[in-house]
């Protein structure tokens, strides 16, 4: 008598398990991946139950359902460590005027960037926010991801960052996704505080936040701590307060200028420091003492054409568990899938594909709070699997512009499936 299971998921090419230890991987452990070929997946009660060869699943197991992956890859469900989709509307038209020699810096000043996504949330509808936030959940989900990071900080009031978190609250609650939500209250000053900006840090630090956290309606806090927007010190009051409430923290860091964000990062015990496209060399000291992950977005360089990029190669070397996300906003990376960020991060951060993929898998789940082992295929983990019709892993770096993912199942059930797993022309 075979073993009953929900599901098997066979016929792989390669199951990429990233598995292995406990924990994040560092250095050159992120390099060697743990790879089952010729592989399968047998899942129950939303749990990995089994991972082996396709040949040794079938003698053990019978899957009241079977999905085969055609000879792609299985990779553990995509984990963004980092996002921004509440928002009411695209700013295209920023991009288009940074191609003609505009910085990000220049359209913040003159009342675009953050602001312009500001007057748009607060005279939106809880409706349409709701409407665009589920489509962009939906998406993420299609390009593979499984469980995400999600911030506010599009409202910069009580009632709108409420209201932000609210809606990921009510969405997650019935969306396969899984959402990790972070209060970004201290995005940017509010025009209405332009000229008393300590009485927006005051709002945040005695109000926003103390609201949120007795809320739930979050669990970790983040600031953007850069040129033109929040100071070290302003963001340390923050960040005391979301500490002394009990809060994780994350921060936006030395993303334009080198501040000095990454080591207020670690000085705070913050969970994540994100961008470090300009870290110093003794922000990289000071989070490595700090047990602070480096969250890299290369969709934002890209789509901000800097010239720097994160040292990400100094990071690995140094034994950070490097992790990676899409920063999917409406302003600097309208990026929704973390397939192309494997490729960006091969490409422009010269992280190789094993890297890139714990780094978007098991190092990403690290930081985040949402329950079960995550990120990896091992006996024991949440179920979370993407699908994609790709000969081997080293594809992901290799191929950009097609929609490899032809197949996700979340806590074990299949959730998408892309519409003829072998597309042909009509
Ligand atoms: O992570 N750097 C700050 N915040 C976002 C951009 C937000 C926006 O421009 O709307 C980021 O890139
Ligand atoms: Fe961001």
């Amino acid at each position: 008598m075979k073993e009953q299971v929900d599901l098997i998921v066979d016929e792989a090419q390669e199951v990429v398990t990233v598995g292995g230890g406990r924990g994040s991987l560092r250095g050159d452990a992120m390099d060697e991946l743990q790879i089952v070929r010729e592989g399968a997946v047998a899942v129950r009660d939303g749990l990995i139950v089994a991972v082996d060869a396709s040949s040794a699943i079938h003698a053990t197991y019978e899957g009241e359902r079977e999905v085969s992956a055609r000879g792609g890859i299985v990779l553990p469900g995509f984990c963004d460590a980092h996002t921004h989709p509440v928002f009411a509307a695209t700013r295209e038209g920023e991009f288009d005027l940074r191609a003609r020699g505009g910085s990000y810096q220049d359209i913040t000043r003159s009342g675009g960037g953050i602001f312009s996504s500001v007057r748009a949330f607060r005279s939106a509808s809880r409706e349409s926010l709701e409407k665009q936030l589920r489509e962009r959940l939906d998406r993420f989900v299609m390009c593979g991801t499984t469980s995400v990071e999600a911030k506010s900080g599009y409202g910069l009031d009580l009632e709108s960052e409420l209201l932000a978190l609210e809606l990921l609250a009510d969405c997650g609650a019935n969306h396969p996704i899984d959402i990790d939500a972070t209060c970004l209250a201290a995005h940017q000053v509010p025009p209405e505080f332009a000229e008393h900006r300590e009485a927006y840090v005051a709002l945040v630090a005695e109000k926003i936040l103390p609201e949120v956290a007795s809320r739930k309606l979050a669990r970790s806090a983040d600031v953007f701590c850069d040129e033109g927007a929040f100071t070290v010190d302003e963001a340390r009051t923050v960040l005391e307060s979301a500490r002394s409430l009990g809060m994780a923290l994350r921060v936006h860091a030395d993303e334009l200028a080198p501040v000095g964000a990454a080591e207020l990062a670690a000085e705070m015990g913050a969970q994540t420091a994100d961008h470090l496209v300009r870290i110093s060399d003794a922000g990289i000291e000071a989070m490595l003492g700090a047990e602070t992950t480096p969250v890299l977005l290369p969709g934002t360089c890209f789509s901000l054409r800097l010239k720097d990029v994160a040292p990400a190669r100094r990071m690995i070397e140094a034994g950070l568990p490097v992790a990676l996300a899409t920063d999917f906003n409406p302003g600097t990376s309208y990026i929704p899938s973390m397939v192309e960020i494997i490729a960006l991060a091969c490409g422009l951060l010269g992280m190789t594909v094993a890297e890139s993929i714990v780094a978007a898998t098991r190092n990403a789940a690290e930081t985040l709070g949402l329950p079960g082992v995550r990120g990896r295929i091992e006996v024991g983990a949440v179920a979370d699997l993407v699908l994609l019709d790709v000969p081997n892993h080293l594809f992901l770096g290799y191929q950009m512009g097609w929609h490899a993912v032809t197949a996700v199942v979340k806590s074990g059930a299949l959730v998408w499936q892309r519409h003829d797993n072998r597309p042909t022309l009509l």
